[in-house]
């Protein structure tokens, strides 16, 4: 099983946009005059309704009525983050780095642990993304949800300030090696179960809310490998009245973005479906989602491999060699069956998320050939060894990676 699987060193998947005049760069610029609707902080122009919700199987899901957030000075930010300390950084995007901080806060007994993100000048991306995340994310509450706690606007200063998730992202877990221990089958499902449960909440949300970055970089874990989806920058509401989209210009990740997206701009809440699938693909073959620097024919990963999905003994070959003896064969069949219903062509084809996660909790309740299972797996025999590089179709991310720098950290 081992020998099948390609030698060559992974990259990280990329960003993109289709404005070829935005600053170089950046992953995902928005041009001027696009299609955020302007909405101050605090206001409530993105997110209609107080409950919001209109699917009673979310009970511990809510929309408030306005963000509930703190806002923070720029001095206390500094401070909680030494200064905004290399040391601290925890990993890097296109909006800018991310830091670990330690607020004061004498009231509770002494310090909170928080992730800040900190805009970096240069990024187009920035002020809308900033605002959309105060706007969506503020106002979203849910257990697969990260938690935005406030938000400092100072001068050219603009920052977020986040719980802070213990275990980093699902991509360091799944692709990077070094001090990571390789996720169980088991533990994988249960994320991307958690992960299918953020999504399908926001998809019930009375005004549906397109997440549109579904993506292995953008599901954190708590430190009890909980996931939970961050970044709403991209996010947007879904089609009104009897719209089957909304046209908007394309942005979002080379490898997960939704074929129709990418070639009209028609974003669908279903594109979220097929980012879904990229990802369920990703957690069965411990494979990235682009990889350029494996063998022609091979650095798209759903080009590559969905043939393979329909056909059992392709499939056990293309199973992570990590995971032997971890899934059943009817776990990891019906594992393939709901990854190429995900993939459908055409966005009327794939499950709407609420069967997603009907489908994951009936894989989730096979049981694995092993009865005890812990969330890391000791099995290293058949791990790939990559290096790991870094796209130049996204220059922003320099050779420096900064999950590396994150791994310093755990
Ligand atoms: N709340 C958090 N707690 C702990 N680590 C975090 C938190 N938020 C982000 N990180 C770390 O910072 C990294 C960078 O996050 P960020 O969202 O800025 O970029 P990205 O998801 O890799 O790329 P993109 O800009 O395309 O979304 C994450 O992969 C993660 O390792
Ligand atoms: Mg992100």
């Amino acid at each position: 099983m081992g020998n099948c699987w390609p030698s060559a060193a992974r990259v990280d998947n990329k960003s993109f946009s289709t404005n070829r005049t935005s600053t170089p760069g950046t992953s995902k610029n928005i041009s001027s005059g696009g299609e955020f609707s302007g909405s101050s902080v605090g206001g409530d122009s993105l997110l209609s309704g107080t409950s919001g919700i209109r699917d009673f199987s979310f009970p511990n899901g809510q929309i408030l009525p306005t963000p509930n957030l703190r806002i923070y000075s720029f001095s206390e930010l500094k401070s909680a983050t030494k200064n905004f300390k290399n040391d601290t950084v925890l990993g890097e995007g296109g909006f800018g780095k991310v830091y670990k901080g330690v607020i004061d806060d004498k009231n509770n007994g002494g310090g909170q642990v928080v992730a800040v993100k900190k805009l970096n000048p240069e990024s187009m991306q920035g002020v809308e993304e900033w605002q959309s995340e105060v706007d969506f994310l503020g106002r979203l509450s849910h257990p697969n949800l990260v938690k935005l706690l406030g938000y400092c606007l100072e001068d050219q200063e603009l920052l977020l300030v986040y719980e802070y998730m213990q275990k980093g992202s699902l991509e360091n877990h799944i692709f990077r090696k070094g001090s990571f221990q390789p996720l169980t089958w088991g533990a994988r499902l249960r994320i991307i179960l958690g992960a299918a449960r953020g999504l399908a909440f926001l998809h019930s949300a009375e005004k549906e809310i397109i997440y549109r970055d579904f993506k292995a970089s953008n599901i954190l874990l708590d430190g009890n490998y909980i996931p939970k989806l961050s970044d709403f920058g991209l996010a947007r509401h879904g089609p009104e009245g009897s719209a089957s989209h909304v046209t908007t210009r394309v942005i979002g990740t080379y490898g997960y973005a939704a074929p129709e997206y990418v070639s009209t701009g028609h974003l669908y809440v279903k594109s979220d479906v097929y980012g879904f699938g990229v990802v369920l693909l990703e957690m069965m073959t411990g494979l990235r989602a682009l990889d350029p620097n494996r063998p022609t024919g091979q650095h798209n990963l759903v080009d590559w491999l969905k043939p393979s999905l329909t056909d059992r003994r392709k499939l056990k070959r293309i199973m992570d060699p990590r995971l032997e003896g971890q899934y059943s064969v009817k776990g990891a069949i019906q594992a393939a069956e709901l990854t190429l219903k995900c993939l459908g062509t055409e966005p009327r084809m794939r499950p709407p998320m609420k069967e997603v996660v009907e489908s994951l909790e009936q894989i989730e309740a096979l049981k694995g050939r092993t009865t005890k299972e812990s969330t890391t797996s000791m099995h290293t025999r058949h791990v790939h060894h990559h290096t790991h590089h870094r796209s130049p179709l996204h220059p922003k991310y320099g050779s420096t990676s900064t999950n590396t720098v994150a791994q310093t950290l755990k």
